[in-house]
């Protein structure tokens, strides 16, 4: 069997390279799954707290992102074997129910979950209450008939005019919104 690649091209090696330029050095993350982005934040020297509400059994839809408990374990692998276990706390829970912590502040948040509308949007307002970055996955994410994790970006600039949205970006579709310097 060949040797597992690392971080993807098109997505963990610029999320790495971002992250190292950036300078971040710790990011919440929402949706870890497998655990790619994870590692590469962990690689590019940041700590990261990292929830996903797995499902019990093994069970992976491609088509609403949901995992179950392999992806973690799978996860907690790479992480031993890259050196960056001690650098990441895996929390399995609904970031849909996650309490704000305050005083807290993040460097970034990246929110790679569900990509459904309703979802994201409740993250976005999360996240602008603990960073002033935060990168989105797979923003070109749409299901037929229903609302888009891109028109969950457009309402929530449109609600938060100090935010700025970059574009979409050559990494796997990752958006980045932040907040503008005053
Ligand atoms: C696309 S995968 C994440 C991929 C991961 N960032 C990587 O690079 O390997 C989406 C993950 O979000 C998790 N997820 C979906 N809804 C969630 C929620 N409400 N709270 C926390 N995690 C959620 C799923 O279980 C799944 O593991």
């Amino acid at each position: 069997m060949s040797e597992e690649i690392l971080l993807r091209a098109n997505f963990g090696v610029p999320l790495k390279a971002l992250t190292a330029g950036m300078h971040w050095k710790n990011i919440l993350e929402f949706g870890t799954c497998r655990g790619e982005s994870t590692l590469a934040f962990s690689l590019a020297g940041a700590d990261v707290v990292t929830f996903d509400n797995l499902r019990e059994d093994n069970w992976r839809d491609i088509y609403t992102t949901e995992a179950g408990k392999n992806a973690s374990k799978t996860a907690q692998e790479r992480f031993k074997k890259h050196g960056v276990y001690h650098k990441i706390d895996m929390i399995i829970a609904d970031d849909k129910k996650l309490p704000l912590i305050d005083g807290l502040h993040w460097d970034c948040v990246f929110i790679d979950t569900s990509h459904q509308f309703e979802h994201t949007v409740l993250e976005l307002e999360y996240s602008k209450n603990v960073t002033d970055n935060i990168l989105l996955d797979d923003i070109g994410w749409s299901v037929k008939g229903k609302l888009t994790v891109m028109e969950a970006i457009e309402g929530f600039l449109k609600s938060n005019p100090k935010w700025f949205f970059t574009g979409r970006h050559d990494i796997y579709g990752v958006g980045w919104v932040f907040k503008k310097g005053e």
